[in-house]
């Protein structure tokens, strides 16, 4: 069987779903391209759907575009892969998944296709947290990469680079609201408005926890993997590359390839709408927090390409290993 489909927001990221797309062969036939730059089919995804009329179209524009595309997309009786984050608030989750309704939509938040992830309740038993440290270098051509970058209320480490590692933390651990939420965050370019520093933690009721402290500003690399702790142990999970201690674990599950087999033979949907909506209200409440704390940069080591912060590594994993925010911990103060 061949599904039709169309791709919305074909030059950033949406190389990635071209390939993804090439990799699937002939399950899939690519009908259309659309940017709002030249050098696609279309300039106007309107025209588009109305035109080609795919079975599924993959959105993959700005992310404070994706609810009025995604709208138009489920209107024209379209299923939908939307990349992450879905949308940035409570309200646009609640409308879409309205919208959704008698059809198929599924989020890109490709590291839930993780075979990990049913791995985990044998492992470590009853998950009651995870924690995450990542220190990454991003350099300052990053910030500028869009228009939406390092803008205050649409982007930040934590819901744009680290947004897998939130939404692997919270499936993990099944956390929701009600929950007690704190951030401690910071920004070393006076010109980028959002955190590339920051912790975050997360105390459900029940004393269930999600921690994640990370850097877009280390000269040395922790990879962002998550420590989780249950009632039968710890296990380490790197949700990029599907390790458990370290091991690689095969059969990773493509979001697309996931969402046809959903449509042929009704498989269960592994990143539907539904799951990420604990994701979406942490990223309302981090969007809508204070701004982060600019650095003195007497703190930090000019790079050619961006400011470091020395020792953020060091900074970070013990930052996750306490559960303790930065300033808890005496840093940059
Ligand atoms: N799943 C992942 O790992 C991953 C990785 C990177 C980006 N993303 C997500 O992918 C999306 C795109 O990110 P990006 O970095 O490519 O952003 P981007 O700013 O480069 O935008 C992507 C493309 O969308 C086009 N565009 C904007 N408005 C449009 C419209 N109305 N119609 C058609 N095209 C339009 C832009 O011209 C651009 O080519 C975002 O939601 C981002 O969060 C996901």
């Amino acid at each position: 069987m061949t599904t039709t489909v169309a791709l919305i927001g074909a030059a950033g990221h949406g190389a990635w779903h071209l390939r993804a797309l090439d990799a699937l062969g002939d399950r899939v036939r690519l009908v259309a391209t659309c940017d709002v730059q030249p050098g696609y089919d279309y300039t106007d995804h309107r025209t588009m759907l109305a035109e080609r009329r795919p079975e599924v179209v993959i959105v993959c524009t700005p992310p404070h575009t994706h609810l009025p595309i995604a709208l138009d997309v489920l209107d024209a009786g379209c299923d939908l892969l939307l990349e992450k984050p879905p949308v940035l608030n409570l309200a646009d989750h609640r409308t879409l998944a309205g919208a959704a309704r008698g059809r198929v939509l599924q989020v890109n938040f490709q590291a839930l296709g993780s075979p990990t992830m049913p791995m985990l309740a044998e492992r470590v038993g009853a998950v009651h947290s995870a924690s995450v440290a990542g220190a990454w270098w991003r350099p300052d051509e990053y910030w500028r990469r869009s228009s939406w970058s390092g803008r205050r209320g649409l982007d930040g480490a934590l819901v744009n680079p680290f947004a897998h590692a939130l939404m692997q933390a919270l499936a993990i651990t099944g956390l929701r609201p009600p929950w007690t939420f704190s951030l401690d965050r910071y920004r070393t370019r006076p010109d980028v408005e959002v955190e590339d520093t920051a912790t975050l933690r997360l105390t459900g009721p029940d004393g269930r926890g999600v921690f994640v402290a990370v850097t877009l500003c280390s000269g040395e690399f922790v990879p962002g993997d998550i420590t989780v702790t249950g009632s039968a142990g710890t296990v380490e999970v790197g949700y990029a590359q599907d390790r458990l201690d370290g091991e690689v674990v095969p059969g990773r599950i493509g979001l697309l390839e996931n969402l046809l087999d959903h449509r042929e033979h009704d498989a269960p949907l592994l990143a539907p709408l539904a799951r990420t909506e604990p994701f979406v209200a942490l990223a309302e409440a981090i969007l809508a927090a204070p701004d982060p704390v600019l650095l003195d940069p007497a703190r930090l080591a000019r790079r050619e390409d961006g400011p470091e912060i020395p020792g953020a590594a060091a900074l970070v994993r013990r930052a996750a290993a306490e559960r303790a925010h930065f300033r808890e911990i005496g840093a940059f103060q």
